[in-house]
């Protein structure tokens, strides 16, 4: 069963970055799409008449389950879900060793990254089940597929817990319509991708020769998230020059 169109999605971290090239082109697809975001972003395509920002700190759970049941309250249900924001915190251009890595900052990533995840996925599940229609789609990282040499072992821990989450959530939602799927960006263009050092080896390595770009991370959620992807769930899209093929 298809439902149809506009459906209302929610994206995380989609004020700046791979974030707002998503809501780019889910406006684009005529979706209506509520972003949140510790801070308002830049205006984006002129579609924004069906943007809505919601101002919530993804770190704290209360925040993410109080914004949850507003956005539900607003829109009425959601049926995509975009688990877009990640942090991993910089010290000299890389992630901290685990040797020196405060306990504080690996809660706080795993907060961010995965908890929030979680904590939305299980307040959007009830809408998805009613429409016997869902999109999940979570955004890990190339750390996760390998070993980054530049983020910590907390920001590779969270993210493949993402893939972890992605692949139950698919098992236990298929049944009803509901797909979920993550994506694996290699090294991209954006604030956090420029915060760490180490680009030239990176790109000497790269098949393709350049960072990413957030349109293309944008381009592979839109599909996933579109009619097309229907059979696919539970799987990991590397998207990433070919910098590791796994
Ligand atoms: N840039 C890369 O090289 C790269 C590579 C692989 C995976 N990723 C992943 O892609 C996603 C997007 O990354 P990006 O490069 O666009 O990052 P970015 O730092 O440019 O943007 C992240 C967005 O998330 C928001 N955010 C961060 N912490 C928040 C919090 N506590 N509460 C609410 N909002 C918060 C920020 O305000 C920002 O708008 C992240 O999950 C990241 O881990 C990025």
């Amino acid at each position: 069963m298809s439902q149809a169109l506009p459906r209302v999605a929610i994206v995380t971290g989609g004020s700046r970055g791979i974030g707002r090239a998503i809501i780019d082109r889910l406006l684009s697809a005529g979706h209506s799409v509520v972003n949140l975001d510790r801070v308002a972003g830049e205006t984006g395509n002129g579609a924004e008449e069906r943007l809505t920002f919601r101002a919530v700190d993804l770190s704290q759970p209360e925040e993410v389950a109080a914004a949850a049941l507003a956005v539900l309250a607003d829109f009425g249900p959601i049926t995509v879900l975009v688990n877009n924001a990640g942090i991993s915190p910089v010290s000299e251009g890389r992630g901290l060793p685990v040797e020196s890595l405060p306990l504080a900052e690996w809660r706080n990533v795993f907060a961010v990254n995965l908890d929030a995840a979680f904590l939305l996925s299980q307040a959007l599940i009830p809408s998805m089940r009613q429409a016997s229609w869902g999109r999940i789609v979570n955004m890990s990282s190339q750390s996760a597929r390998t070993v980054s040499s530049v983020t910590g072992a907390h920001y590779g821990a969270s993210k493949m817990g993402m893939i972890s989450l992605t692949r139950s959530l698919a098992a236990e939602l298929g049944p009803y319509g509901i797909t979920s799927n993550c994506i694996a960006p290699g090294w991209t263009d954006t604030s956090l991708g420029t915060s760490f050092t180490g680009i030239e080896p990176y790109l000497a390595r790269t098949p393709l020769r350049r960072l990413g770009r957030p349109e293309d991370i944008a381009a592979a959620v839109a599909f996933l998230v579109s009619d097309e992807a229907a059979y696919i769930t539970g799987a990991t899209l590397d998207v990433n020059g070919g910098s590791f093929m796994g």
